[in-house]
């Protein structure tokens, strides 16, 4: 297919008048509303990605004997990107998404974008769907990048062809909770990831496998599952769609990244925001125990933000969080999200 609409003819300026899509843009959640192009690159198994386009949104072609149908060989990414109160549009740190992607392809024997070619990809992606960024502090532009082994193979092996595509949905709140504080339930039988697996690249496959655990939680009232590593059951991983983060005094600890937890770029800044505000920040084994013996609980993540737990289930126990939303998240919830939507000062130089 030729591409609708080139690179070439995207503007990254802006027109006095700002023209959005046709929704309500004050009920927004995290689902997906369909938008404009979707962005499509490919390459032979062995080779390099080299021209990538935008195509209109729609479904996609696949075979049935596709590498990621049949062997789950795909990764994804997500982003954001943030409409500022002067209608310019800002992505927050994409070549860190870049370069976990290329992690993760090395894991899954996959051939990855460049960052250059990452980056552009998204930049045009971004501009093509601007309409659909939504206006400022109403939500934000997920960008949902996609890599996977699309060629047929029925012999297990990597795949003979691969697909780079991006697309993106406006969204608001992950959780149904919104900013309030989020019910999580620790799960001691099933685990997300173990020593040596895919763990910690974010291969489609960690996410199918939270599902009957995070299904019976949901059924159960609870916002999302905890989970525990595999060999002690006695240490926190992450939550199925986010890192975790426990607060006792001015000590915030989280659990090391050591091939079983995904290394989030939100997880990432907020390491370097909360040192920047005075907190000392480890990484180490962070055990159940002081979980429920923790000041004040918070999640991170892309989609999630910074999300404060008001509650851990662990055994048939619950241990609610008195401190308040959450002193501690808010603050850094605030700091971190003033920078994503400029609104302060970016000394880091995350924004793009
Ligand atoms: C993200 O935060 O971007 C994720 O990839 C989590 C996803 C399950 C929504």
């Amino acid at each position: 297919a030729s591409p609708l609409v080139s690179s070439a003819t995207l503007s990254d300026t802006y027109s006095e008048t700002i023209e959005f899509a046709d929704i309500e843009w004050d009920n927004l959640g995290f689902g997906l509303t369909p938008t404009d192009y979707m962005y499509v690159m490919k390459c032979a198994r062995g080779g390099t990605f080299s021209k990538g386009e935008l195509q209109r949104f729609g479904n996609i072609e696949l075979s049935p004997s596709a590498g990621v149908l049949n062997y789950g060989q795909g990764l994804f990414e997500g982003l954001k990107a943030y409409r500022k109160q002067d209608g310019n549009i800002l992505l927050f740190r994409p070549e860190e998404n870049a370069l976990r992607m290329q992690i993760g392809a090395e894991r899954m024997c996959m051939p990855a974008p460049t960052v250059e070619q990452f980056v552009e990809a998204v930049k045009d992606t971004v501009l093509a769907n601007k309409r659909w960024v939504p206006p400022a502090g109403k939500g934000s532009l997920y960008i949902r990048p996609l890599l996977m082994g699309s060629g047929p193979i029925l012999g297990l092996a990597p795949s003979p062809e691969y697909t780079f595509l991006i697309y993106v949905s406006p969204v608001g709140n992950y959780f149904k909770e919104g900013l309030a504080p989020i019910n999580l339930i620790v799960e001691s039988d099933l685990h997300r990831a173990t020593p040596g697996g895919t763990g910690g690249v974010k291969t489609i496959g960690n996410y199918a496998a939270v599902l009957k655990a995070q299904s019976a939680a949901k059924a159960k009232g609870y916002s999302d599952v905890l989970y525990l590593d595999c060999v002690h059951k006695r240490y926190l991983e992450e939550v199925s769609s986010c890192n975790i983060f426990v607060v006792k005094g001015n000590v915030i600890s989280t659990p090391a990244i050591k091939g079983t937890i995904l290394p989030g770029i939100t997880r990432k800044s907020i390491i370097d925001v909360a040192r920047s505000q005075g907190f000392q920040v480890e990484e180490r084994l962070v055990s159940v125990d002081e979980l429920l013996d923790a000041d004040e609980v918070f999640c991170t993540g892309t989609a999630v933000v910074v999300s404060p737990v008001g509650s851990i289930t662990y055994l048939g126990k619950k241990v609610s969080y008195a401190n308040g939303v959450g002193v501690v998240s808010e603050q850094l919830y605030t700091a971190l999200t003033r920078l994503q939507m400029g609104i302060s000062q970016d000394e880091m130089n995350w924004t793009v």
